[in-house]
């Protein structure tokens, strides 16, 4: 039993435990812990919490999830710091866009305090596993699927609520390197009214398509277009984006179709406490394109929990390539990334209390 909560806690035996592999070596999502944190709601109610052996789940192919997708999902991090301490970043900014895309893909909400003790509590266990290399961190992926065994279309009365950790690496392997990015004109990723705002992996599946061609044509990203003219940027397949245009900073709004991304909120405050000046606004694919000849709009960089925060070197939009900046590292771009890490990394001290120890 833990002392924090009644989460119980079946540990793996001795034997069982996977081999680490060194932290240099780590790349993204491809490693995972001893342990996991699991939960089964059934008959209007969750069962007892409990951490167990990293473990498959054996399921009847008429399970809900691999039919209508029901699934949510969040991604976070967990920081080593120069003390050895180990730190979450705003963890229950991740448990309450958990519970909005709950809401949206009618499933289940989760207790905002079970989700982080949870998480916690997973992170005591397997706390040798969080990495000390630079730039490692370990990954956290909070999921729920829905386990009825039905296949009526309706939310499923049955879910799996679980959570896995991952040592990882850089998301892109080059690290802090800029990347070049397409701009989608096959496909949409999310339309007024749909599912773009929630983090549900049926988002991610429909960037595929243009992911592919994207990468056929050298870019390794895709920036995607709003789904009613076709010209107003949203965001990434995995990441909000931003823009530099005269040293100010430009992202688009949260208009229902992109993600709430936390790391886009924490860099909105953190850029407007070092005294950038911030604007969320609809930005017309045509007009950026267009500041980037001229060198009004002088760096763009890609958000995220993965990805950090990733320098975009080139746009290619209508089979023209744009570069910014010369393909270097802007100014403002490396300020912001300097910043945020320290702060999540406790290189820098964290005047918005967002870190939180884990004890
Ligand atoms: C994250 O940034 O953590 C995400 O969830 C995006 C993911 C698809 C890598």
């Amino acid at each position: 039993m833990s002392i924090f909560t009644d989460i119980q806690i079946k540990l793996c035996s001795e034997d069982k435990k996977k081999k680490k592999p060194p932290d240099e070596e780590l790349v993204f999502g491809k490693t995972f812990t001893d342990h996991m944190f699991f939960m089964e709601y059934k008959d209007e109610k969750w069962s007892d919490p409990k951490i167990i052996p990293y473990q498959s789940f054996e399921m009847d192919p008429a399970t809900a999830v691999f039919h209508y997708g029901q699934e949510i999902f969040e991604g976070m991090k967990a920081f080593r710091h120069p003390d050895d301490t180990i730190h979450l970043f705003r963890p229950y900014e991740n448990a309450e866009r958990f519970n909005l895309s709950a809401d949206r893909m009618s499933m289940v909400k989760i207790n905002k305090d079970l989700f982080v003790t949870a998480i916690k509590e997973l992170i005591r266990v397997d706390n040798e596993w969080a990495p000390r290399a630079p730039g490692t961190t370990l990954y956290i992926r909070p999921t729920m699927i829905a386990s009825e065994v039905a296949l009526g279309v309706h939310p499923s009365l049955e879910y799996y609520f679980y959570i896995i950790l991952a040592p990882v690496g850089p998301y892109f392997k080059e690290g802090f390197k800029p990347t070049k990015a397409y701009v989608a004109n096959a496909n949409v990723r999310a339309a007024p009214g749909g599912t773009g705002e929630a983090k549900t992996g049926g988002n991610y599946a429909a960037t595929l398509h243009e992911a592919r061609i994207a990468q056929s044509k050298g870019y390794p990203q895709v920036i995607w277009l709003d789904a009613v003219e076709k010209k107003y940027v949203e965001e990434a397949s995995a990441m909000n984006i931003m823009f530099v245009i005269n040293n100010e900073i430009y992202t688009p709004p949260l208009d229902g179709t992109i993600l709430r991304g936390i790391t886009r909120k924490s860099v909105l405050e953190l850029a407007t406490n070092l005294g950038y000046k911030i604007h969320e606004e609809q930005l017309d694919i045509n007009k950026v394109v267009n500041e980037i000849e001229t060198g009004e709009c002088s760096e763009a960089f890609f958000v995220g929990t993965a990805a950090s925060i990733t320098p975009v070197s080139e746009i290619l939009y209508k089979e023209k390539e744009y570069k910014i900046n010369d393909g270097q590292i802007g100014k403002i771009t490396q300020h912001l990334y300097d910043e945020l890490t320290g702060i999540q990394f406790g290189k820098k001290h964290d005047r918005f209390n967002w870190m939180i120890k884990i004890k």
